[in-house]
């Protein structure tokens, strides 16, 4: 919720490598962090994902970790994306209803985008072979947004990307003021669009400020993408936001395989549960790794009583 009065500090701190080295190295981060990420290997998210899947719900998957500077970094990104598509190979996990069950969300900072020579390419080039082998096991990619300093680069790769795989999906964030031109433009016929509010600091000048307003931009634009030729979905944890994508959905008359649900792991997990067993289609977006700490602090600032949860754990209560 933007109105947490310790939002900017912990967002501040997310960047910090100073805390990431402190933080990280405190033996009871790993168990609150066990929280939002069932592990740091390949074979714990893949245990995660029969689960999630047994359960009736479907998966994103996203490899820890974002602003790389280093090329090194980056390749041994995207053969974690490889090896893991490798891996879903192996799982039982047919599409639903034409809906593919299994995902992977990338960061494309992660992949590069931000490398001195070339950056641009480099991701876009990171990122087609990561789509060449997701369409070879049938699932899905979805590109995740960063902080709006990279809205167009990534906007302008996901269209080069879509250009030889329609599928794949992006994400916009309803805090920006140009969202709701956003959601306008990509509104369309085969476009998979994820919503959500947006977890990193902004300034004033491109971002609404006051949680109000954010919750009325996500729904404005909610209603732009339900009324539109696209597959919507809706990521977010928010009751009031929820409420607003089942309304849409049942006044559009938009079956359960035109629309989603998405929230995160760890995160309402009763609720995910409901939506799947009421018929509509819910996915776990699910990181792992060991490149937690940026992740995990964006979860902080947004629900103080996730920090309580936290500063408990730390004295041992
Ligand atoms: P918000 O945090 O405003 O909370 C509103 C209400 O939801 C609360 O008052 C409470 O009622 C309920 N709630 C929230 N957390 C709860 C909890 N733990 N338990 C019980 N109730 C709870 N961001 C980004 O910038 N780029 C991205 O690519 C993505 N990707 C992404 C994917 C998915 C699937 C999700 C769900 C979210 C993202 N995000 C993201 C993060 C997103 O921008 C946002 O920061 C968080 O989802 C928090 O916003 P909410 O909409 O969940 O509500």
């Amino acid at each position: 919720v933007l109105t947490n009065p310790l939002r900017p500090l912990l967002l501040a701190a997310a960047g910090s490598a100073r805390l990431q080295r402190v933080v990280t190295g405190l033996p009871v981060s790993r168990a609150v962090v066990r929280r939002y990420v069932p592990g740091a290997g390949q074979d714990a998210v893949v245990d995660a994902t029969r689960e999630i899947l047994a359960s009736g719900r479907a998966i994103s998957i996203d490899h820890l970790g974002e602003d790389t500077s280093d090329p090194a970094q980056a390749e041994a990104t995207v053969q974690a994306y490889l090896d893991l598509l490798e891996a879903f190979g192996t799982l039982d996990a047919p599409a639903r209803d034409g809906v593919p069950t299994l995902e992977v969300s990338l960061k494309l900072s992660a992949l590069g985008q931000f490398l001195p020579d070339g950056g641009h390419d480099i991701a876009l080039t990171n990122a087609r072979r990561i789509c060449r082998a997701a369409e070879a096991v049938g699932a899905w990619v979805n590109v995740d947004a960063e902080d709006h300093t990279t809205t167009d680069s990534t906007l302008a790769i996901v269209r080069e990307l879509r250009a030889d795989h329609p599928s794949v999906a992006t994400v916009l964030q309803a805090y920006l003021r140009r969202t709701e031109e956003d959601c306008r433009s990509l509104a369309t016929e085969g476009s998979r669009i994820r919503l959500c509010k947006g977890a990193y600091a902004e300034p004033a000048d491109v971002a609404f400020q006051k949680g109000d307003e954010v919750d009325a931009s996500y729904q404005r634009c909610l209603e732009i993408l339900f009324e539109g030729e696209g597959y919507p979905m809706v990521a977010s944890h928010d009751p009031e936001m929820i409420e607003t994508g089942l309304a849409l959905a049942e006044r559009l008359g938009r079956s359960s395989d035109r629309y989603e649900f998405q929230m995160l792991y760890g995160i309402r997990d009763d609720e995910q549960r409901r939506l799947a067993a009421a018929g509509h289609t819910v996915r776990v977006y699910t990181p792992y790794g060991d490149q937690w700490y940026g992740y995990f602090m964006r979860r902080l600032a947004e629900r103080p009583a996730n920090l309580l949860f936290f500063a408990r754990s730390l004295i041992g209560r």
